[in-house]
């Protein structure tokens, strides 16, 4: 029996698979993000543990954990959980959809050493303008700080004791030579940080530590559990779908957008804000393109206008071609293609007859044409992208896969129902810590292809032309 355990942004979530890759249970723990001001984003660690113990528990109620044998790890990316040399988290974790570094990340990016060894622009997003933003305004923090962990692998401290990343996440921060996954000795002097406050590097299908035998033994484990070390979301999400040969490719659906390609070689283009990361697997690289608010500007609208989300999706009826309101779901800036912390959302074409539905149609295709902006950006970096399949919770929606589909003018799979996300893909992490080969990372079932709508394809790119348009509009007003 083997465990993914992601730690998303919304709830942590744990999945039991056995030798066979078959579902054994699942269970979620909810959790929320706190905005104290206007671009930050922060959770506190210790309610990550508390998650983490309320899934652990429930999954022993389920189906008992004794016959475990791996934990592949996998989360929210970038977040800033920093320690002391006792292992007491010093602040609450600084999280990647936090934008209160954009001034300290500008003026990293200026210096080109962190562009050419990371492959990366610094998005305010990282992690490591994050420590700059801390030796700045909270030096008495700053001058703790022992270790700098990647949320997950907080979680992985609780779990086994030891201090230790995974190269996809670790790709995340800023400070790592991606190209070589190793730590840039002259990008962590640049933070002024050295080595020795870095987890240890492993790749994610690596052993990471063991188990640690208190928690063995409330859970009525007498062999060893080995723990895997995992991925970031994304490459973990890519791990479960399939996604680790180049032309696969995953668009996720989830609080952020992703569209993720996995990549045999290292060829970054940071200055098309295209992510270029390690992958979970050794010798892979995986480009994205990140959207900040994708579910997320649908949850914004639907509290706004105090209607369920699921009620206000099942009103849209069939796609559409988009309407006159334009929406930009720029709600806490933006990553790819922009790089604008300072982006904010907009509707623009509002009209006596824009309904409540009409408005939630707007959001969605807001975040289609931001969909469209990022493959548009991916395709110019040179990256194949032969196949999509779907994730995350906005996949549900037939119509957003429908309009995301004849914006990109591409079929989009969908999985038979289950989850092929992160926490699947964190556990066939661990299975391969424990043997198993690279094999196991097959494309998920295909349930069914939604295929592009020819009659509408022409009217999605008028309207991401107008979407474009919008945003030149706004840039400068936000
Ligand atoms: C990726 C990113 C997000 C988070 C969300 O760069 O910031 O996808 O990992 O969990």
């Amino acid at each position: 029996m083997h465990l993914g355990l992601d730690l998303g942004t919304s709830g942590l979530k744990g999945l039991l698979i056995d030798d066979e890759q078959v579902i054994l249970a699942e269970a979620a723990s909810p959790m929320v993000a706190t905005r104290p001001y206007d671009g930050w984003s922060e959770q506190r660690p210790l309610e990550w543990i508390s998650a983490a113990k309320n899934v652990l528990n429930m999954l022993h109620r389920k189906v008992g954990l004794s016959s475990l044998q791996s934990i592949g790890l996998s989360g929210q990316m970038h977040g800033a959980t920093l320690l002391d040399k006792s292992d007491r988290v010093l602040r609450p974790c600084i999280l990647w959809n936090d934008t209160r570094s954009h001034a300290e990340a500008a003026a990293m990016d200026i210096d080109p050493e962190f562009r050419i060894v990371s492959g990366n622009i610094v998005f305010p997003g990282f992690t490591a303008p994050k420590l700059r933003w801390v030796k700045k305004h909270e030096p008495q923090v700053f001058d703790q700080v022992a270790k700098v962990l990647l949320p997950k692998d907080f979680l992985r401290l609780w779990l086994t004791g030891d201090h230790v990343t995974d190269m996809s996440d670790a790709a995340g921060t800023g400070w790592l030579n991606t190209g070589q996954r190793s730590w840039s000795d002259g990008l962590l002097a640049k933070t002024a940080l050295r080595q020795d406050q870095m987890p240890r590097l492993v790749e994610g299908s690596e052993i990471s530590g063991s188990l640690r035998q208190k928690l063995r033994n409330q859970f009525g484990i007498t062999q060893e559990v080995v723990v895997a070390g995992g991925g970031g979301d994304n490459a973990a999400s890519g791990i479960g779908a399939g996604v680790s040969k180049a032309g696969d490719a995953f668009a996720s659906l989830g609080t952020s957008g992703v569209l993720f390609a996995a990549c045999d070689g290292y060829s970054p283009d940071a200055a098309s804000a295209v992510h270029t990361f390690c992958h979970a697997i050794p010798n892979m690289w995986h480009q994205m393109g990140v959207i900040l608010s994708a579910t997320d500007s649908l949850n914004w609208y639907c509290r706004l206008v105090g209607k369920d989300v699921l009620t206000l999706i099942g009103q849209l009826g069939t796609l559409q071609a988009p309407g006159k309101p334009v929406f930009l779901p720029y709600l806490g800036g933006e990553r790819t293609p922009h790089n604008n912390a300072n982006a904010r959302g907009a509707f623009i074409g509002l009209e006596h007859v824009t309904s409540t539905t009409a408005g939630a149609r707007a959001v969605v295709e807001g975040v289609v044409h931001a969909f469209r902006d990022n493959f548009n950006v991916l395709s110019s970096t040179g990256t194949k992208i032969e196949r999509i399949m779907a994730v995350g919770g906005g996949s549900n929606s037939d119509y957003w896969l429908e309009a995301l589909a004849t914006s990109l003018n591409m079929p989009i799979d969908v999985p038979v129902s289950g989850d092929f996300g992160g926490a699947f893909g964190a556990a066939r992490l661990g299975m391969m810590a424990v043997g198993a080969s690279d094999e196991i990372i097959t494309r998920p079932p295909v349930y069914k292809t939604i295929q592009p709508n020819k009659d509408l394809i022409q009217a999605f790119i008028d309207a991401h032309e107008g979407y474009c348009e919008a945003y030149k509009m706004v840039k400068n007003l936000t």
